[in-house]
């Protein structure tokens, strides 16, 4: 890691962990809007494209979830580093699907949670909740929101991690 590197890390992670603390109060927030995220779900579906190439499957489609979200994300963070929206977008076009695999498998018993595995539902809606912050981000993208973009790349983070504190072994 360079200087340059470990500046920029030393700058976002005292803001990270400080919005880690509001991560309960923005899930609660997203559950209220449920009506929004039905409708940009429709809109993420239109859009996908049939060109983005799909990951090897590891037969377990939570794994292949989180792979997805693992490659995407990171792409998500350079492109907002580097203010490209159009590369954002993509990121996003390139997970559909992935969650609906996962709940499928969740509710069908193909998917064991490791870690509080009778607490399904609140993985499933815990999951919902960071995808429909996913796809408020692709609004944010399409509209050029800058301030939106980082805001939300920051607080999708804190989904990432509160989510693994709770499911992940
Ligand atoms: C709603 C819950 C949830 C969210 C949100 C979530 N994860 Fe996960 N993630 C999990 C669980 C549960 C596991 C453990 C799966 C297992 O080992 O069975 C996991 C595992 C992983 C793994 C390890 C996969 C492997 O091969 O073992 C990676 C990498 C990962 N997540 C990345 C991410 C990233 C990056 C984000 C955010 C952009 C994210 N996850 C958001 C629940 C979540």
């Amino acid at each position: 890691m360079n200087s340059r590197h470990r500046s920029i890390v030393s700058n976002v992670v005292p803001v990270l962990l400080l919005l880690a603390y509001s991560m309960f109060g923005s899930f609660a927030h997203a559950q209220e809007q449920g009506m929004t995220h039905e409708h940009m779900h429709e809109h993420m579906h239109s859009a996908s494209s049939a060109t983005t190439p799909e990951s090897p499957s590891t037969g377990n489609p939570l794994i292949d979830e989180m792979l997805q979200l693992d490659t995407a994300f990171r792409e998500i963070v350079s492109a907002v580093a580097v203010r490209d929206s159009k590369r954002v977008h993509a990121a996003i076009h390139s997970l559909h699907g992935t969650m609906e695999r996962t709940h499928e498998g969740v509710h069908q018993g193909t998917v064991k949670l490791e870690k509080n595995a009778a607490k399904l539902g609140t993985f499933v809606s815990m999951d919902k909740h960071f995808h429909a912050e996913l796809e408020m981000l692709a609004v944010d993208a399409e509209k050029n929101n800058e301030k939106g973009l980082l805001m939300r790349t920051k607080k999708l983070l804190d989904g990432c991690v509160q989510c693994h504190a709770m499911f992940r072994k």
